[in-house]
């Protein structure tokens, strides 16, 4: 490509996200962008982001963006020989179990999730042993090893609509205690929960967001579920992060906070310039773990890739296509 032109696809992409990176830190990502695009087109690869990627990813080199829910759906329609996970493991282990015959990479192996390191496949088995007959809803943030000993996967996009499918008055799921405290309310279903927590959502407090609506008058608070029920109590619309992003294009609040990881607020304001985010910042220290260089690394180098125990590969999917039928 010439200078000209890749100057020109620069700028094009900059104006995408100029109003949250500084213009001083975008030359250093040209280098990693050109790399990304060709070794996509040499690969056959696609990326899917979830979220809570940097704006230079989410908005820049990524192929189908959205929370876990979405991603799990899009990767089922994925026809790219190599998808490349920019977001945590178990988000790569689901899009391996829809696509075993693909190559699936994630960036960094670190990239784990305080929720999914929580709970074991033999914690699972003593939770049945100690209340048979009730059927397990795991949340997709676990490892497919989990997943292989649950009925059914749910997101924090479907979690009520799952439970409520199941037409039982009492279910376990793991491992998010305050998502299913958030839910159980919800449903009037009871549940047996296990003691995980997401490391980003616990620390937000009620007082927190009582201080925040003294500071900033008039705004619209959006909590994700992950949140403990006095949280959630405090907000005024609890959803995924897919339901907060469309929330603010559908109902265009002035002033809006989203009570959930920073860079969320950063890839949903570029969209919408005339909204206020007031911007409390509590970052995922695993999805951190991705950035521009790694993704670019792990095109060059095909790693790190993504394999599951065909013996627990089959009964995981299971659980998940469960979910996606319903
Ligand atoms: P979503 O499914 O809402 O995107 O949540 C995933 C996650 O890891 C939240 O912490
Ligand atoms: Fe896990 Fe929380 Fe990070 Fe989501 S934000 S990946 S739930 S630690």
């Amino acid at each position: 490509m010439s200078a000209a032109l890749a100057l020109d696809r620069s700028a094009q992409l900059y104006s995408r996200v100029r109003r949250v990176i500084p213009p001083i830190e975008w030359p250093a990502f040209s280098d990693d962008f050109d790399a990304i695009l060709a070794l996509k087109h040499e690969r056959n690869a696609v990326v899917l982001a979830h979220n809570y990627m940097t704006p230079e990813i989410f908005h820049c080199v990524a192929d189908i963006v959205g929370d876990s829910l979405a991603l799990a759906r899009e990767a089922q329609k994925v026809e790219a020989d190599v998808i490349v996970m920019a977001g945590v493991h178990f988000m790569a282990e689901t899009t391996k179990l829809l696509n075993p015959a693909k190559t699936v990479l994630i960036p960094d192996l670190r990239a784990g999730c305080s929720l999914a390191s929580s709970i074991t496949a033999a914690d699972v088995r003593l939770l049945r042993e100690k209340y048979p007959g009730r059927p397990v809803v795991t949340y997709v943030n676990t490892s497919a090893d989990v997943k292989a000993e649950s009925d059914i996967c749910c997101t924090s996009g479907n979690a009520k609509k799952i439970v409520e499918s199941l037409g039982v008055p009492e279910v376990i799921m793991i491992p998010d205690q305050y998502l299913a405290a958030n839910v159980a309310r919800e449903t009037g279903v009871k549940i047996i929960s296990w003691a995980g927590a997401c490391e980003v959502h616990e620390r937000f407090t009620a007082r927190q967001i009582r201080a925040l609506r003294a500071e900033n008058p008039g705004v619209v608070v959006l909590a994700h579920p992950e949140c403990p029920p006095d949280v959630v109590d405090e907000a005024d619309f609890a959803g995924s992060t897919a339901a907060m992003s469309d929330y603010v294009t559908n109902r265009q609040p002035a002033r809006v906070v989203l009570i959930t990881e920073c860079s969320m607020a950063d890839n949903v304001a570029v969209l919408h310039p005339n909204i206020d985010f007031v911007r409390p910042c509590n970052l995922c220290p695993h999805m951190k773990r991705i950035s521009l260089a790694n993704i670019r690394g792990a095109l060059e180098t095909m790693q790190h890739e993504v394999t599951i125990d065909p013996a627990v590969a089959g009964r995981a999917r299971r659980a998940v296509e469960r979910m996606l039928a319903v």
